[in-house]
């Protein structure tokens, strides 16, 4: 990759063309829990600005730029209250819709007048899945929410978390992209007991056959990926995501039962708000995805706070490592591993001094896919992997085992399930 597409693919902030694309889609402000009626608002930075996002009296939800539309004094310090957001400098008031409902400062006769006149900046949410997403783009009327199988569910059937990494958007994706590395790098948590449990007998599977083949389709969201694995002399195995680009990574598991969609959001251009999700679309989560990370912190809103960093050289145990611990990072679930090598990369990569192998074929293809999109709406203003006739309710990630002779993409993730009951 050349330094021009880099730069292009992974600049995010205001005017840059990636990041005006990228700020098309709904994306994950905060989790719905952080924010109560008439609470303190959350702060969320976004795209390269801060934002504050509140529940006023009633329920709703407002997103609104962080500086006070008045003299920038921070909205996070704000009082909540009688459907509103009052900042605490001078009294001015606003809306969960962006607008100043109120000016106490100013002469009483001019007051709604001038209320009237200040420019508020102002994002539409929409919450679901336990999620507060906004839609940060330029259209009066945002796009079609992408409703994912996981944004129907009840509260008891899905637990979101964040993770914050020091690095720029496209490592955090590119990670979540990579089935390459999972029998490496997290080669000690499949074969943990928890790992184990998770895992189930995909755990053999992946760590019997490092060098499976990637087989890669494109779809109209982004695209499905196949790493396929033998197992035994007459039976394959193969691990299905799928991929709602810009954003979205639906890891492989076993047809029925708990599973991870995992997300790479744009915080600025060399910090990224890495989400998982865990969810059951058919019965109540069987596991607390913190303690499953073995964080330590507390926080499902960073909860890695507590993973080190290049000071600490992330808290690696070479003791561990000598005594059979592939990693050293040790105690903790897979995204710790993650955060550890994403991060070791530097804040924003250059991707020209990389030696790309076949393993890398999915990134390299998930990368042109982005390039031609960002072009595509550089020059056209038109947004790729979204339309009126994309299911988003019917994509799901499996794994499965099968004859040789067979074919992944003949199975479907709700038919194996069924199977499954
Ligand atoms: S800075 Fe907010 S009201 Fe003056
Ligand atoms: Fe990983």
């Amino acid at each position: 990759m050349n330094r021009a597409d880099n730069e292009l693919l992974t600049r995010i902030g205001p005017g840059s063309p990636m990041g005006e694309m990228l700020r098309e889609y709904w994306v994950p402000a905060c989790r719905s829990v952080s924010i109560e009626a008439d609470g303190a608002p959350f702060r969320v930075r976004l795209f390269g600005e801060n934002f504050v996002a509140f529940r006023v009296t009633d329920g709703r939800v407002g997103f609104m730029q962080e500086a006070c539309p008045h003299r920038c004094a921070s909205m996070a310090l704000a009082r909540n209250e009688q459907n509103g957001l009052r900042c605490i400098f001078h009294g001015w008031k606003f809306s969960v819709e962006g607008k100043c409902v109120d000016a106490p400062s100013e002469p009483v006769d001019q007051r709604e007048k001038f209320a009237e006149s200040v420019p508020v900046r102002s994002h539409p949410t929409h919450e679901a899945g336990g999620i507060v997403w906004v839609y940060m783009g330029k259209q009066a009327t945002p796009p079609r929410f992408p409703d994912y199988e996981f944004t129907h569910l009840p509260p008891n059937q899905i637990q979101p978390t964040r993770g914050i990494i020091r690095t720029n958007w496209l490592q955090g994706l590119e990670a979540l992209l990579d089935s390459a590395h999972v029998g490496f790098l997290h080669s000690a948590n499949l074969d943990s007991a928890l790992g184990r449990k998770v895992f189930k007998e995909e755990s053999d599977f992946l760590l019997n056959d490092g060098a499976p083949v990637f087989e890669f389709e494109e779809t109209p969201y982004g695209f499905r990926e196949g790493a396929v694995r033998q197992e035994g002399a007459d039976r394959l195995y193969a691990r299905v995501r799928e991929v709602s680009l810009p954003f979205f990574s639906f890891i492989p598991s076993a047809p029925k039962g708990s599973r991870m969609v995992c997300c790479s959001i744009p915080i600025d251009d060399v910090t990224t708000a890495q989400w998982y999700i865990a969810f059951d679309p058919d019965a109540p989560l069987d596991f607390d995805i913190l303690t499953s990370f073995g964080t330590t912190s507390g926080n499902a809103d960073h909860f890695n706070a507590d993973m080190g960093g290049v000071a600490d050289l992330w808290q690696q145990d070479r003791a561990a490592m000598a005594a059979g611990h592939w990693s050293g990072i040790t105690g903790r679930g897979n995204a710790y591993e993650d955060f550890a090598v994403q991060e070791s990369m530097g804040p924003l990569v250059d991707r020209s001094q990389e030696y790309l192998g076949t393993c890398d074929r999915v990134i390299y293809r998930a990368r042109q896919l982005l390039l031609e999109a960002v072009k595509k709406f550089e020059a056209t203003g038109e947004l790729s992997f979204t339309g009126d006739d994309i299911d988003w309710q019917g994509i799901r990630s499996f794994s499965h085992a099968y004859p040789r002779d067979r074919d992944w993409r003949e199975f479907e993730a709700h038919a194996l399930a069924e199977a499954a009951e």
